[in-house]
């Protein structure tokens, strides 16, 4: 990356109260060394956690705190602070300033300016990490999203009260990369999927043993949402078939939910005709023959289950190529990823298969986090091991690339 990656750039820094706030100062630093010009807006908040005179000293500007503060008015109003910024970066944004920005409050400085700039928005959110995975904040990620905002993390790793998950705010010389032009070419790909529909199903399926009782798996969903919400950013029309999942539906998206894989077959089918189907649900490949219809009693001391083979989806998915241009399956796989995956890219028929190793920590199926590689016929990419939402985007980008090939 060239170290003048924004050359006259005017950034608007709003930091927010959270423990991150310290590194914002870095991010100063780092953003007047790649070239922008520099002016800090901070919350109350975070100015208990760090002092404007140090955003000052570093900025070279006055840091402006309150909307009423006179002077400051007199020198630059906020509405001429708003115009001024080429762009603005919310660094850490907190849960708080999250909602606000998705609901279109404006009670103090940094919440007006967002409102009153016309000038691309970027929030590098920092929080704990249950306050992250909230459906709440991730509805208005979902919304803030859908308007165009950039989102640059957050990490996972360990937080600031002894705990781990996603919730660090991104390294700052990582934000100012994803700041710099050469990261917004990527977002010219942004509506590459205008006109194309695209079905996913994501999650796992319950196949109910008896009315209490069910075969289920640990998948969460989550990737197969990303990708949902990834494909949705580009323009595509996305319907997702959702087994039993925690989730927000993410905006603009068609959800439909289902329980069993007999079930999620028919919602596909049902969503069909389409361009690209992408399979990342974790589907049962057994279910009961037939469900008790009453409570199963414990009586011997074991007990066998006759289970029957459910639909494969994506097989037949792929089989019926009608008006199909790309179909896209996944491969959770314990040990020998790549040939299983490989495997499985020919006897379905796949254009795409995505792997990843699950059984390890910090991957797979319940964690927001993946490693995961894509092999297609004649040719494999390695994504760099990171969020899910990250790695939804990458396989997306990917997904235009094979569509183009
Ligand atoms: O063979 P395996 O189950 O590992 O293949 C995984 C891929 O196949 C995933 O994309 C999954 O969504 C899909 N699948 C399916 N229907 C099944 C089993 C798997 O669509 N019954």
């Amino acid at each position: 990356m060239a170290d003048d990656n924004l050359k006259g750039q005017r950034v608007l820094l709003c930091v927010g109260g959270g423990i991150a706030a310290y590194k914002a100062l870095e991010l100063v630093r780092r953003l007047r060394e790649a070239g922008a010009q520099v002016q800090v807006a901070m919350t109350a908040g975070a100015q208990h956690f760090v002092t404007p005179l140090s955003f000052q000293a570093l900025s070279g500007s006055p840091t402006r705190t309150t909307l009423w503060d006179s002077a400051a008015e007199a020198s630059m109003g906020h509405i001429e602070l708003a115009r001024w910024a080429d762009r603005i970066l919310i660094a850490p944004a907190t849960a708080d300033l999250l909602a606000k920005l998705a609901h279109g409050f404006a009670d103090d400085l940094v919440t007006t300016l967002c409102l009153a700039t016309t000038a691309p928005i970027t929030v590098a959110p920092a929080m704990n990490h249950r306050m992250w995975g909230h459906p709440a904040t991730q509805a208005n990620i979902a919304t803030l999203r859908a308007r165009g905002v950039q989102v640059i993390g957050p990490e996972d790793g360990p937080l600031a009260e002894g705990e781990s998950g996603p919730g660090r705010l991104s390294e700052p010389g990582a934000i100012v990369a994803a700041l710099s032009p050469q990261a917004e070419s990527a977002v010219a790909i942004d509506q590459a999927l205008k006109g194309l529909k695209v079905v996913v199903s994501a999650g796992p399926t319950y196949e109910d043993l008896d009315p209490v009782r069910y075969l289920g798996n640990r998948s969460s969903g989550k990737m197969g949402f990303a990708v949902a919400d990834s494909a949705r950013r580009r323009g595509a029309e996305v319907v997702l078939i959702a087994g039993p999942v925690h989730l927000a539906t993410p905006a603009g998206v068609k959800r439909v939910d289902v329980r069993s894989a007999a079930q999620m077959r028919e919602a596909v089918f049902a969503a069909f005709p389409a361009d690209i189907y992408i399979g990342a649900a974790a589907v049962a490949d057994y279910t009961p023959r037939a469900p008790a219809a009453n409570k199963i009693k414990k009586s011997n001391e074991s007990l066998a289950l006759d289970l029957v083979r459910t639909p494969d989806i994506l097989s037949e998915v792929a089989a019926q190529t009608q008006g199909l241009k790309l179909v896209v399956g996944f491969a959770a796989e314990t040990e020998n990823v790549a040939g299983y995956a490989r495997g499985k890219l020919v006897a379905k028929h796949l254009d795409l298969i995505v792997a990843n190793r699950v059984g390890v920590a910090d991957g797979g199926f319940e964690s927001d986090q993946n490693a995961m590689t894509a092999y297609w016929q004649d040719g494999e990419r390695v994504f760099n091991p990171g969020a899910k939402t990250r790695l939804a985007d990458d396989l997306i980008e990917l997904i235009v690339e094979r569509l183009n090939a």
